[in-house]
């Protein structure tokens, strides 16, 4: 059942430090030195892949685009995401250097795995990350490494999205030490941020009473501009995508530094403006564009960890300092903010229409 909530999506929100915690259950050593996932792929094989192909769709994608990030920035490998039904293999003269990571919660998406098997079908090795045991990938791809989020029903992804990022952490970490991209230092930074966000999504969810305030004085817009930088882009859309599905509201992420290239003419005091400020966002450039909103009257709510950015915007959620996963924690309180706007709108959140949990339609 519900477990007391009004709504799945509540309780999922609610359940997210659990599902985290056992996402990361075994993974990381006690001194947050290394990571174990049970790669059956080979090391040698890892060493010497030239490019990863990521594919997926919706949620999925952005927790790809979110890993990519990393993967580019700590494994040192180049990096690409697609929407998978955009998807079309093309990994050079020797494909067997590309891996291709499906990314997919139900491990049933049609999109998915018609574009899992054309990268199967040229050559190419493939590793799924998923959340469903015995789903139809982890039966097609080479390797499969489980997010352990549990079951989620409500048709809005939010704790499987949590989980997608925060074993990709893992797995980039892993990956960037197999291919000695990385020192100790920097691994240990993440890891140990893997590590606290269990507690800092606590902290999230204890101010849930500041959050539904907020959302119930923002409910009547009718549009609402996400912006982020780096892996605050990702978390632009996601959260904005969650907005538009359960709200039924016009929602749009955007890369802050592209709202200036045309989204800004839609840009008025009736288009609330959400900005992700964190650490590992830039949060100084998108001060700037958080300014050029401003002065078009729009009100905006920061997402902030660092006190300073706090007289730049009109409300702020506060996100506990946990380093380099701040930007996760940020989304936690945006589903909340998605889920209490719906809410005073009255929408059935669980079963948006139009929408299913599991598309198995190309
Ligand atoms: C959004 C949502 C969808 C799914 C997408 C992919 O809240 O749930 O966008 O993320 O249909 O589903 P999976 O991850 O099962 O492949």
């Amino acid at each position: 059942g519900k477990g007391g909530y009004d709504h799945y999506m509540l309780k999922e929100i609610h359940e997210q430090p659990r599902a985290l915690r056992q996402a990361i259950s075994g993974r990381v050593d006690e001194l947050a030195t290394s990571v174990d996932l049970d790669i059956d792929l080979p090391e040698e094989y890892l060493q010497s892949v030239e490019e990863i192909q990521i594919i997926a769709c919706g949620t999925s994608y952005h927790a790809g685009l979110y890993a990519a990030e990393l993967l580019e920035a700590h494994a040192e490998v180049r990096t690409s995401v697609h929407v998978a039904s955009e998807y079309e293999f093309n990994g050079g003269r020797d494909p067997w250097r590309t891996l291709v990571i499906a990314i997919t919660q139900s491990g049933e998406t049609a999109d998915t795995l018609s574009a899992l098997r054309t990268a199967t079908r040229a050559g190419a090795r493939t590793l799924a990350l998923t959340n469903t045991l015995g789903s139809t990938v982890t039966r097609e791809a080479d390797d499969t490494v489980f997010i352990r989020a549990g079951p989620e029903i409500g048709v809005a992804a939010t704790k499987t999205f949590v989980s997608q990022v925060a074993t990709a952490t893992l797995f980039s970490v892993y990956l960037a030490q197999v291919r000695n991209g990385i020192s100790t230092k920097t691994a240990t930074r993440l890891l140990e941020s893997v590590r606290d966000l269990p507690g800092a999504v606590q902290q999230i969810l204890d101010q849930e009473d500041i959050i539904k305030e907020t959302a119930r004085e923002y409910a009547d817009s009718d549009a609402f501009f996400y912006i982020g930088r780096a892996v605050g882009y990702p978390v632009a859309l996601e959260s904005a995508l969650k907005l538009k599905e359960i709200s039924y509201d016009h929602a749009e992420g955007f890369p802050a530094g592209e709202l200036k290239h045309g989204p800004l003419a839609l840009v008025t005091s009736e288009t609330p403006v959400i900005a992700l400020l964190t650490d590992e966002t830039r949060p100084k450039k998108t001060l700037n564009n958080v300014k050029e909103v401003k002065s078009r009257g729009a009100p905006v709510i920061g997402i902030a960890s660092d006190p300073e950015t706090t007289g730049h915007v009109d409300t702020t959620f506060d996100i506990p300092d946990c380093g380099a996963m701040e930007p996760v924690v940020g989304n936690v309180a945006l589903q909340l903010f998605a889920y209490y706007v719906a809410d005073e709108k009255g929408r059935p959140i669980d079963k948006p229409r139009n929408l299913a949990k599991s598309v198995t339609v190309e």
